[in-house]
């Protein structure tokens, strides 16, 4: 049984003794686990008790002046509803069985189906370590307000549980860790997308960004919307479908719903983002610069070009290069409406219809009861 006080010890059996039973009696203890000589410590100076509670009104996204340890009322309860909507989507890594993942990868996948499914996990794997350092890292200290901190809190969880997936179907499927990983270095391809991802999160992983200052400002919202809107609103979710276009082959269904569930995540992270970036828009009278948005999503149509031209040099059955840009394009311009601008690339329609009907997994296994139940907060999602 594990050790809650020595989780590494191996498990001892306790002898009662008396010097044990004399140990029960209840004891006064600091954090350090020292004992405290009650009868001699001086008395505490408590704290001033007239102190009016926050008025939510108060409350801002980022230079607010407002009391960040008090939770409550809320100022944004649609933040804390995206809290209470991602504890339902909990799932481990450890729950899919990918048994059949490891017979197709080594006896059906082609060659060039190979090249794909190795490559797409090099690059998530790594982009999930800039999604936790750019959340946790840059965007969460600069919130003044707890109930977005709070998800924001639940993200980086989530962030590392994606990388944990990941490196769970790397190994699994027995891919040689240190080159897949080392890859994103090596690969120009897919490294400029990278390096984009962290030319954005190097400019705001300061803690003395002056966010009333304007350029600053703008700066901190282009790099969260960037962050949002794009890197996990469009690449992630683009990201996977190259995946889910072998699932509808039967192929990789294990790796799949490993995705599935990280893609319900993601898709909640890019709501979330955009919508914390509106509500700064709002709050501190920022106008963003259109043809700056416009030129956002053009470079990151231009680094995806180059990923496509890579990863899919040699199309797979269903699947090509040119699908994987055409559904870029539009999952950007549905990003680029919530964030309230102009599509980036008018007319452009579904080149993957399937994409979304695939990504939504209509049942849940409730891996407590071992049985398949039927997801009951999928009316609570909102999957665009
Ligand atoms: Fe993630
Ligand atoms: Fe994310």
């Amino acid at each position: 049984m594990l050790d809650w006080d020595d989780p590494f010890a191996a498990p001892a059996v306790k002898e009662e003794t008396d010097e044990s039973a004399a140990n029960d009696a209840p004891n006064v203890a600091n954090v350090t686990g020292v004992p405290i000589d009650t009868a001699s410590a001086p008395a505490m100076s408590l704290p001033q008790a007239n102190i009016a509670p926050v008025n939510p009104d108060d409350k801002r996204v980022i230079n607010g002046m407002t009391d960040i340890n008090q939770l409550a009322p809320f100022k944004y309860p649609w933040a804390w509803t995206y809290f209470l909507n991602a504890n339902k989507n909990h799932w481990t890594p450890l729950d899919i069985n990918m048994a059949q993942d490891v017979h197709d990868y080594r006896h059906k996948l082609t060659l060039e189906e190979r090249h794909v499914y190795e490559n797409v996990l090099s690059y998530l794997t790594t982009s999930d370590i800039l999604a936790m350092r750019n959340i946790g890292l840059a965007v969460m200290e600069k919130m003044s307000a707890p109930e977005l901190q709070i998800y924001q809190a639940r993200q980086v969880y989530e962030e590392a549980l994606h990388t944990w997936t990941y490196q769970h179907c790397i190994e699994t499927i027995g891919l040689d860790q240190s080159e897949i990983y080392n890859r994103y270095r090596v690969v120009p391809e897919i490294n400029q997308k990278i390096q984009l991802a962290n030319n954005r999160l190097n400019s705001i992983m300061r803690s003395d960004i002056d966010l009333t200052d304007p350029d600053e400002l703008e700066n901190f919202v282009m790099a969260y919307a960037f962050f949002a809107a794009i890197f996990e609103g469009c690449w992630f979710y683009n990201g996977f479908s190259p995946i889910f276009a072998l699932q509808r082959r039967g192929l990789m269904k294990g790796t799949s719903e490993q995705l599935q569930y990280i893609m319900r995540d993601e898709v909640m992270h890019a709501s979330f983002g955009i919508r914390v970036v509106k509500q700064i828009i709002k709050e501190e009278n920022l106008v963003l610069d259109p043809a700056k948005i416009q030129a956002m999503f053009e470079e990151a149509e231009e680094a995806e070009k180059i990923y496509a031209s890579y990863i899919l040099r040699d199309p797979i059955l269903g699947y090509s290069k040119e699908d994987h840009l055409g559904q870029f394009r539009f999952i950007a311009n549905r990003r680029a409406k919530q964030l309230g601008f102009e599509e980036p690339f008018p007319g452009v329609e579904a080149a993957l219809p399937w994409l979304d009907e695939q990504a939504n997994m209509k049942k849940e296994k409730n891996f407590f009861e071992t049985k398949v139940t039927e997801y009951q907060t999928g009316g609570a999602l909102n999957w665009d």
